[in-house]
């Protein structure tokens, strides 16, 4: 356990929420594989990402959340060959509708690529059965109703259990909602990337929508153990990421410092434990915490069992205010669209 996610933590229960219009149970912290594909993180471990993916189990975690473009499948094949054995203890929340070319990431949601990936991906993660099946970017070349559609075939063979979307607007999930069910929304949120809370998250509750929020330490920021001279190596996207870029990263620095203080004196934890506390308290319905080594997904512990109440969320957003004076969003993740 590194020092800054050190804390005596008290014995918890693991949390739970379940996904509205269908029979999954799901733990509230949920682990994220994108950087266990290797690609746009320099590089994977797969002995360290599997030793991952059983760590979490270990700990009452139940639902992995992957995709064929994390490390072009690196990172399926690597939940697959985790998950064996213990296939149906797990809820795997896996993407459809992206597509890469010379070396570039293209949207395409049309019918025919979804019906195309998803046996890729079934091969990849060794079943034959997707709990959670998401379009991980809206493509604005296709009808949503054309990508609804394929996903309510799906969903009706029982190739997948429930539908998701990522990265929908109100106005692309109203479409997609005349033409099938949709159970699981997955947007971004954290600390530092609240959007959502405007129109998004009070449309998912209202519509009995699941939310799953990805970035939930904001790519390592929100951890406690990013440094001004932290460096990160080859392909890694914080290299590119405008807020680990002078001057804004000294100001998310400087929020993580205080929140970090603040978290010690009033919860007894740290800023990894309350940044996901947070986010659970505001409403939504999962955190979304990427890890590739075991120690690190150890932490979600402390993130269970106790809650803020209004003055605490008020302080923690005031601290934020304050420092980030210069904020920016996640849009530099965006993929293209195709020509
Ligand atoms: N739908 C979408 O478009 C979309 C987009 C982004 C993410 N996602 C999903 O959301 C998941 C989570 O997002 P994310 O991967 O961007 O990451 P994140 O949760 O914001 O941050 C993950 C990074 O934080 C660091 N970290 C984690 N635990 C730590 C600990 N205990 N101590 C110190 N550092 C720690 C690790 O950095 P190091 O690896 O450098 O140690 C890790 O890779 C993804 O894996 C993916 O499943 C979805």
């Amino acid at each position: 356990m590194s020092p800054s996610t050190q804390v005596q933590i008290p014995a918890v229960e693991t949390e739970f929420v379940d996904i509205p219009g269908t029979s999954l149970k799901v733990s509230r912290v949920a682990l994220g594989t994108w950087a266990m594909g290797g690609w746009m993180w320099g590089g994977t471990d797969q002995g360290e990402s599997i030793a991952t993916i059983h760590a979490a189990l270990d700990q009452g975690i139940n639902l992995i959340d992957t995709a064929p473009i994390y490390g072009f499948g690196v990172s399926e094949e690597i939940v697959g060959t985790a998950l064996e054995g213990v296939r149906t203890e797990v809820v795997i929340a896996t993407k459809v509708g992206l597509e890469s070319r010379d070396g570039k990431v293209y949207r395409n949601a049309t019918r025919e690529r979804i019906m195309f990936e998803i046996d890729d991906s079934l091969r990849r993660l060794r079943t034959d059965y997707i709990d959670i099946y998401q379009v991980h970017w809206p493509d604005p070349l296709v009808p949503v109703e054309e990508t609804a559609e394929a996903m309510r075939s799906l969903f009706e063979q029982g190739k997948i259990r429930a539908i998701g979307v990522s990265n929908f607007s109100v106005a692309q999930m109203e479409r997609f909602r005349k033409v099938a069910p949709l159970h699981v929304l997955q947007p971004p949120y954290n600390l530092f990337e609240r959007d959502i809370e405007a129109e998004i998250l009070p449309y998912c509750a209202a519509n009995q929508i699941a939310t799953f929020g990805y970035g939930a330490l904001c790519r390592g920021l929100l951890s406690g153990r990013m440094r001004p001279d932290t460096k990160f190596q080859g392909d890694d996207l914080r290299r590119i990421d405008p807020k680990f870029q002078p001057p804004r990263f000294a100001q998310y620095l400087d929020a993580v410092r205080q929140l970090d203080e603040l978290a010690q004196r009033r919860f007894h934890r740290r800023v990894i434990h309350l940044a996901v506390r947070w986010m659970l308290d505001r409403g939504i319905s999962v955190a979304l915490w990427g890890g590739r080594h075991p120690d690190q997904v150890e932490a979600a512990l402390g993130a269970a069992g106790w809650s803020l109440n209004a003055t605490d969320r008020e302080l923690v957003e005031r601290i934020v205010n304050a420092a980030v004076i210069d904020p920016v969003g996640p849009e530099f993740m965006a993929p293209l669209q195709r020509a």
